[in-house]
Order: C-alpha cells, then structure tokens, then sequence
C-alpha cells in the first residue's frame, strides 16, 4: 500500500501560506488538503477558490485535495477545478443529488471522493463506490483543526477497506481529524492509505526554521 500524508493547511499560517505549503512539502508531504468551510455547512469561514489558485501560481505542483464542506455544493465545482483542484470531495448530506455532483466533478476533470461525518453511515457508498476515487472518513466532527480523534471510525475504516477489497476496486480511503505521530500506525492498520494532519503538523515547529516540519513529517 502508498501512503500518503496531506497537511491541512487550516492550521497554517495564512499570512505565509506560499511558504508554509513549500516546506511540508519540501519535508515529504504528499498532498496538499485545503478545508473549504461556508459558515452554513459547518460553523466556520475558511478559504475558496482564489486561494487555490494563488497556490497554483505560486509554483505549488502536489496534488491539492479540496474538502469540501459548504452546502450547496454544485456550484462552487467548475470554480475549483479551474483554480487547480486534483480531488474534490463533498458530504453527500451537503448535495440534492449524490450522483450528480460526483459527475460534475469528474466532467470538470477532477478526481471525485465523498466524506463520511463521524456518525454518518456509509449507505451511499453501495451505489457510489466504484464511481469514485477516495472515501474521506472524518474522524471529528467537521469545522475546527486540533479536536480529539474519535475512535470509533476505526471501525468504519475497516468496513470501507473490506468493501474497496470485496469489490476488487482501487479507491483511496483517506481520514481526517486528530491525526498524528500517535496514532497513525493505528488508523493505518485500519486499513486508510491518506492522512490528513492539520495541528500536528502545522502545530510543531517554529516559523523561523526552514526545516521546521521534517521531524514530525518523518515520524508519520
Ligand atoms: C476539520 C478539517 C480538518 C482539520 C484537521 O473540519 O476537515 O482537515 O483541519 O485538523 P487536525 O489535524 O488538527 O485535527
Ligand atoms: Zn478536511
């Protein structure tokens, strides 16, 4: 199995986002996750489409996977796959009509994956899953960087690695929240492949040091 780590750059520092996203990548991040919030969706604004875009034109190559958490849905897509977005991912209780908007996703040429809230069953992924490329499993409650791990999605890791492995398919299961050097191993023999790492990584080092994040990236 790849894995794959992808900060969150919520818990960036945005006033030196460029450089920020430059060195955790440059310390051996794999993927950029950008936390898109509406304060409708979830309780907190974050950053949209212009922001992707300024990161593209900063130089930065590594896939960015855009999470997706505003309501509705559809129409923020084309703007983000035009800003430079790789995966655009969305809660499937955020859309009218699931099937729909993984399609808009994918005419946009972008690759498409639904996100799964800590008590959200996984129902949708019976019709979905071999339509899509990534299964984000939140691991808390959307909205906030820095909350505590919920334990029990483990178990709903499990359960969507035993699906992708029945089926034969290739998807990417990816986990979001409270993730870091303690409890990776763990969450990875879960069976997840992508970790998403916001306040671990961000939170460990001080801005001055170029190599600020090498150790706790190396640790993961
Ligand atoms: C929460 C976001 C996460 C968050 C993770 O709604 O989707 O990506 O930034 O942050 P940590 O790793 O600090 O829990
Ligand atoms: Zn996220």
């Amino acid at each position: 199995m790849t894995y794959r780590i992808a900060p969150s750059i919520l818990s960036a520092n945005f006033a030196k986002l460029g450089e920020e996203v430059d060195y955790v990548l440059a310390s051996g991040a794999d993927i950029v996750h950008f936390d898109v919030m509406d304060n409708h969706y979830v309780p907190n604004l974050t950053i949209g489409p212009l922001v992707c875009e300024a990161l593209r034109k900063h130089g930065v190559t590594a896939p960015i996977d855009v999470h997706l958490m505003v309501k509705p849905v559809d129409r923020i897509i084309p703007d983000f796959a035009k800003a430079g977005a790789t995966y655009i991912t969305f809660h499937p209780e955020a859309s009218e009509h699931v099937d729909r908007t993984i399609g808009l996703i994918k005419e946009n040429g972008c690759k498409a994956g639904l996100v799964f809230n800590p008590a959200t069953p996984l129902d949708v992924l019976e019709y979905t899953l071999d339509k899509i490329d990534m299964v984000l499993l939140m691991s808390v409650n959307p909205g906030f960087g820095g909350q505590k791990f919920i334990p029990y999605v483990l178990d709903k890791a499990r359960a969507v690695r035993k699906m992708i492995d029945d089926r034969g398919l290739s998807v990417n299961i990816e986990i979001d929240g409270g993730v870091g050097p303690a409890n990776i191993a763990e969450v990875a023999r879960a069976g997840v492949d992508t970790f998403v790492a916001g306040s671990a990584i961000f939170g460990a080092a001080k801005d001055s040091d170029p190599q600020r994040y090498n150790s706790v990236i190396a640790a993961m």
